[in-house]
């Protein structure tokens, strides 16, 4: 699947629907009147538009990456309000936040590793901020119909998303949950909710993609089945309905959370799973 333009923009909508939209209004309502957001890993700025309408009009949006075509798509559809700025996040100490008000990011926690996310609340923690940060894949994936080689599939497919996606071992299905306990034990206020996929018959460009990078990283990590089970997703496509979980999370430094505004006086984080799901 990669991060390229096309696969960013087939996958925009299902992420749009997904947000859970009370954490997202709870990010931008702690905003001062002039936010500006630093955007990790932002690609074309899809976290920009899914929170755009939810921020003060004046708010300005500094967005990283380091893929040059991705920023220059960003920029060209962001206008004036928009700033982009090439950048390895693995240098989390040149991490720009000085003038950021909240960081952001989506779709990016499953790529990285315990110790970057460790640094980066490092820096967090030093400059008071809140990180918002959605759509991590939290390893659940379920089909219908249900296929005898599911289970094997999405089982080698949570294994490679555990390995380096470019900041050391990535922390894959793990990476909300390792997160919040990561934020909290730093003394932030961590609220996480769910945002799955719940994928219909008519999203099928986006399933075949979907499907299509599933089976290439299960073959990867060695499943002898990946390529049949493939081809009979691939057969089903007409039919399929899909439940791809991911998980949002808000993390509200301790200075956040003396203030009332906050809107919680406890950690918070995610009960039980959403009916008709189960563990991948
Ligand atoms: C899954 S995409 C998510 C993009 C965007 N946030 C969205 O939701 O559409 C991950 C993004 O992280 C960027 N990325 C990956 N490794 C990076 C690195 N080391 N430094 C900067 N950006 C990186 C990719 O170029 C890509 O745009």
């Amino acid at each position: 699947m990669g991060f390229s333009a096309d696969w960013l923009a087939l996958r925009e909508p299902a992420d749009r629907a997904a947000r859970d939209s009370g954490l997202a209004q709870r990010a931008c309502a702690l905003q001062p009147a002039t936010p500006v957001i630093v955007d990790l890993g932002a690609g074309t700025g899809a976290t920009r538009r899914a929170l755009d309408g939810l921020l003060p009009a004046a708010a300005r949006w500094h967005l990283l990456d380091n893929d040059p075509a991705l920023l220059d798509a960003a920029a060209d559809e962001g206008g004036a309000q928009v700033r982009t700025q090439i950048t390895d996040l693995n240098q989390i100490d040149a991490l720009p936040l000085d003038d950021a008000t909240l960081v952001t990011a989506s779709a990016l926690f499953d790529l990285v590793s315990r110790d970057w996310l460790a640094a980066l609340i490092g820096r967090l923690r030093e400059r008071d901020l809140p990180i918002y940060a959605a759509l991590s894949y939290d390893g659940q994936m379920t089909f219908e119909p249900a296929l005898d080689r599911d289970l094997d599939v999405v089982a080698a497919f949570n294994g490679h998303q555990r390995g380096d996606k470019g900041f050391g071992p990535a922390l894959g299905p793990d990476a909300a949950r390792e997160a919040a306990r990561l934020f909290q034990d730093a003394g932030f206020q961590v609220k996480l909710a769910e945002s799955p996929w719940r994928l219909s018959p008519d999203q099928a460009d986006l399933q075949r993609e979907l499907m299509t990078g599933i089976a290439e990283a299960a073959a990867e990590a060695g499943c002898a089945a990946a390529e049949a089970w493939l081809a009979q997703r691939l057969d089903l496509l007409a039919e399929a309905s899909g439940y791809i979980g991911h998980v949002d999370l808000l993390a509200l430094p301790p200075s956040a959370c003396d203030n009332p505004a906050a809107g919680a006086k406890s950690n918070e984080s995610l009960s039980g799973r959403p009916e008709g799901t189960e563990n991948a």
